[in-house]
């Protein structure tokens, strides 16, 4: 993979994708917003993929959209530059492939939002979250007013988009906004650590339980237990529940074959 704003690595079977434009703290262009696109395709189709870790070089995670591209847009170009990220933010949020967010440091706006849509958010001691919108006189547009109040509730959502305020990483894990707080030094270690336990079990079911859980919170409980019960289902047409089942009354590890 060459692009000009990703850094992309394997370890096994774990892709570490970094946002890589230290110079303007990793903030998300039309280019690297393009870039992102084709990465996540590329990624999703590499079948040596099987869990993603979602990260930035250097001392930011992503600040943001790029504010110097987007002020002199209008509304049309705004709400096109809009749906481009909207778009590249659900795809990696559908990924069949678990994504662990790495927050390394700024996810403010668009980073903030970039890291909602993965499944997983691992910050650093270092990271800071917020969404700057209303002190830049806009609204989030990559989907904030809908994840941050989806993950963690409507009040404090309201709270963060209204004040703008920056909260550090101890904050967003009070809040639930993410899952884990490391040190800075250990966070890629942890992330892949994470990554390997996640990889040990079978990751068909893991990519069942990704779809289910995605789109039940979307919808009633209802039609969640019927998404829920018909991926249940499909779980025993493949090999991986025969090795996983077969595996622990032969009382061994199982190996699982993505079958
Ligand atoms: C463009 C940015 C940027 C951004 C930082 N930079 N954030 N450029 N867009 N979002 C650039 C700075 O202009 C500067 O460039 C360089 O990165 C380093 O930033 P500094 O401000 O000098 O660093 P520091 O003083 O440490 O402050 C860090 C910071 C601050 C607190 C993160 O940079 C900041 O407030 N950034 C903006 C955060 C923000 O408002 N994000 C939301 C954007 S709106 P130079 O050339 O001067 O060195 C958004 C909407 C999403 O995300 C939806 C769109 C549809």
């Amino acid at each position: 993979m060459n692009f000009e704003n990703l850094v992309f690595k394997q370890e096994g079977n774990i892709g570490i994708l970094s946002i890589n434009r230290p110079k303007a703290l990793n903030a998300l262009n039309t280019q690297v917003l393009k870039e992102l696109d084709e990465a996540i395709d590329i990624i999703e189709k590499n079948d040596e993929v099987h869990i993603v870790v979602l990260t930035g070089e250097g001392r930011a995670f992503v600040a943001g959209a790029d504010i110097a591209e987007m002020k002199s847009m209008g509304s049309k170009e705004a709400r096109e530059f809009a749906k481009n990220g909207l778009e590249v933010f659900r795809k990696i949020e559908l990924m069949e492939k678990p994504v662990i967010a790495a927050v390394n440091g700024f996810a403010l706006g668009g980073g903030c939002e970039l890291s909602m849509c993965c499944d997983i958010r691992l910050a650093s001691d270092k990271a800071k979250f917020g969404q700057p919108e209303t002190g830049l006189g806009i609204i989030p547009g990559f989907a904030g007013t809908q994840r941050l109040s989806r993950l963690v509730g409507m009040g404090r959502a309201k709270e963060l988009i209204f004040t703008a305020d920056m909260i550090d990483a101890d904050e967003a894990y009070r809040i639930g906004l993410v899952n884990k707080v490391v040190p800075q030094d250990d966070l890629i270690e942890e992330a892949i650590k994470l990554a390997k336990n996640i990889l040990s079990k079978g990751q068909l079911a893991v990519r069942f339980a990704k779809n289910a859980i995605n789109r039940g919170i979307e919808t009633d409980i209802e039609t969640g237990m019927a998404i829920e019960r018909d991926l249940f289902g499909l779980c025993f047409t493949t090999e991986d529940q025969k090795e996983g089942m077969g595996a622990f009354l032969e009382k061994r590890k199982p190996n699982y074959k993505l079958r």
